[in-house]
């Protein structure tokens, strides 16, 4: 592993679904602690990317390399195992059991006493405190099942526990299709403090404003190809709508082409 290499490059990525190519060569880079907005119509292949980055899916061909090694991960398991995590709105927390115990589920802090083993209860609420506390989230008790807490607050236990254990690169597919406005905001921020801890983050969504309230760049798929890779701060929504659509595409080198 190197410290120059990119957190994650993908290398002509290709996936066919029979005669379908959902993917036709995609190829872009994510550093430590950027958030990249992933872009496109329906159908353009955003989810089938996110799929094969985080191990739910095989690519066709192509490569991709995680902290500068060739990677290829055969479930979302392995790729968790790596670093890498996909957040949808409730994901993986157990609902019957309080924030504690999902935050250290696999991993509780257990003491031998004459060979007993004893749950560290204080060491661990103490931990998961500080954790959510660093991160600026607000739940009203720590010992409230997951049930009763909101989708925003689900998502936020949820992202707070992966950086915790040392996770390097979250995949977030529309995670604010069933939030509101307040929720979503508290959403969008929590992905910008997260990035800062050098996490990289990639956000599928379509909602344009919420793209370039979090994202420092704009990767736009189109027809299975990356039709725009561009700076947030050297494009417009509008340009990034021609590109959505074919109308436009622009480059790394951030010259735009209009399309014949
Ligand atoms: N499991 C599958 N079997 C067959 N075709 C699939 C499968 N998954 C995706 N596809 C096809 O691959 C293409 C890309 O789909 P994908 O779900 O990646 O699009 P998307 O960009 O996420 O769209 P949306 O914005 O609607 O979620 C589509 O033509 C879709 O029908
Ligand atoms: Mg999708």
């Amino acid at each position: 592993m190197t410290e120059q290499a990119p957190l994650l490059r993908l290398e002509n990525i290709t996936r066919n679904f029979g005669a379908i190519e959902a993917l036709r060569g995609v190829s872009f880079d994510i550093a430590r602690g950027e958030v990249v907005a992933l872009l496109g119509d329906n159908g353009a292949g955003k989810s089938t990317l996110v799929k094969i980055i985080s191990g739910g899916l095989e690519a066709t061909s192509g490569r991709m390399l995680f902290d500068g090694e060739e990677k290829k991960f055969n479930s979302p398991a392995e790729a968790k195992a790596a670093g890498i995590e996909t957040v949808y709105q409730d994901l993986s927390l157990c609902t019957n059991v309080d924030v504690v115990a999902n935050f250290f589920m696999g991993r509780e802090i257990v003491k031998r006493y004459f060979g007993v083993p004893v749950l560290q209860e204080g060491a661990m609420y103490a931990a998961v405190e500080k954790a959510l506390a660093n991160a600026g989230t607000r739940i009203p008790s720590l010992r409230t099942n997951v049930e009763h807490l909101s989708g925003g607050q689900r998502q936020a236990i949820e992202l707070n526990r992966f950086v915790h254990w040392g996770g390097k690169l979250v995949l977030l597919d529309e995670p604010f299709a069933a939030l509101g406005v307040e929720q979503t905001r508290r959403g969008l921020d929590m992905i910008k403090r997260v990035a800062r801890q050098g996490i990289g983050v990639v956000i599928i969504t379509h909602i344009m404003a919420q793209a370039f309230q979090v994202a420092d760049r704009m990767v736009v798929i189109r027809q299975g190809k990356v039709a725009g890779d561009v700076a947030r701060d050297q494009t417009t929504p509008d340009e990034v709508i021609r590109m959505i659509t074919g109308e436009a595409t622009i480059g790394r080198a951030g010259e735009a082409r209009a399309q014949a």
